[in-house]
């Protein structure tokens, strides 16, 4: 059974969609069946992969609303092995649409099960807020990744999420895990990006990817050409930089003797206040020496 990883994080512009495609897309390079499946209404992810909009293709709309499988929206993708279910605009309008709708949190989890043998990875690109559609891809999946930036604040912003992944824990995903936070846009040399390393090192622990991502040129222009980065630039920093955090991840994977979704940065002892309580602390020290 494939392992499925949400990447979100409710802020924008953190490196999700990024981080998205061309993991799924160095998964593929380590010869796994991968699919990357696009949850937000920007389509970042597929226009990233070179797919012109279209209203009338079948997308994660349609898996939503009930109107098509997961089958007939699987496209192909210049990686042999890398599979893509694309988005559109439209997809705004299933928040509404599923509002009083039986079971809107599990649509994207029933929608991808005929698919979970196929694919080894099922990566899943959400939008920047907590809203029904990050909510589909929490319940669907295994794990998260969370990317983030090395900036003040940065514990602060992610308390939401780590409260809202433990009330679905709670409520509709018992087993939701947390894959790993991963460092993106970084600049290793500064000052500001060694402190909040170490301030994130040090609570996260081994959540924290040993893999960080590099800020890089190439990555920021591999989408204009419809490309992941390690197609469009296979020897730059970026590409090469998920190629890791894709062997990181495959080799966690493989080292676990139980299920890793079991475990978590949040303890059975902690509720979801303690979690927002202590994150609060290290980001009010990292304000301080501002
Ligand atoms: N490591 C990086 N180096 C340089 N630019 C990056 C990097 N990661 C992301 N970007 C750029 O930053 C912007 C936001 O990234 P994106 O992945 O779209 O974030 P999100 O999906 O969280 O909104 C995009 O223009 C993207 O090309
Ligand atoms: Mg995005």
């Amino acid at each position: 059974m494939g392992r499925v990883i949400a990447v979100a994080n409710q802020k924008g512009g953190v490196g999700k969609t990024t981080t998205a495609i061309n993991l799924a897309a160095s998964f593929a390079a380590a010869e796994v069946n991968t699919l990357l499946v696009d949850c937000d209404p920007q389509s970042n992810a597929t226009s990233g992969l070179g797919f012109i909009k279209d209203p009338e293709r079948v997308s994660s709309y349609h898996l939503l609303l009930g109107a098509a499988t997961a089958e007939e929206a699987l496209l192909t993708t210049e990686l042999e092995q890398l599979w893509l279910i694309p988005a559109h605009k439209n997809l705004i309008g299933a928040n509404l649409e599923l509002v009083d709708a039986e079971g809107r949190e599990y649509r994207m989890r029933d929608a991808l099960a005929p698919l979970r043998e196929r694919f080894q990875f099922i990566v899943l690109d959400c939008p920047p807020a907590l809203d029904l559609l990050t909510l589909n891809a929490l319940v669907a999946a295994d794990a998260v990744l969370i990317p983030m930036q090395a900036e003040y604040f940065a514990l602060e912003g992610i308390s939401e999420l780590l409260d809202t992944i433990e009330r679905i824990r709670e409520a509709l995903n018992p087993s939701l895990g947390i894959e790993g936070v991963v460092l993106t846009m970084l600049d290793e040399r500064t000052n500001l990006a060694q402190q909040v390393m170490a301030e994130l090192k040090n609570y996260f622990g081994a959540k924290l990817c040993q893999t960080t991502v590099p800020r890089n040129i190439r990555l920021a222009e591999a989408p204009s050409h419809g490309k992941a980065a390690l197609v469009y630039d296979p020897r730059s920093k970026g590409a090469e930089s998920y190629i890791r955090l894709a062997k990181e991840i495959i080799e966690r994977q493989t080292a676990d003797v139980g299920p890793q979704t079991s475990e978590s940065v949040t303890t059975e002892e902690h509720s979801g206040e303690a979690v927002v309580e202590e994150i609060a602390a290290p980001a009010g020290e990292m304000d301080k020496t501002a």
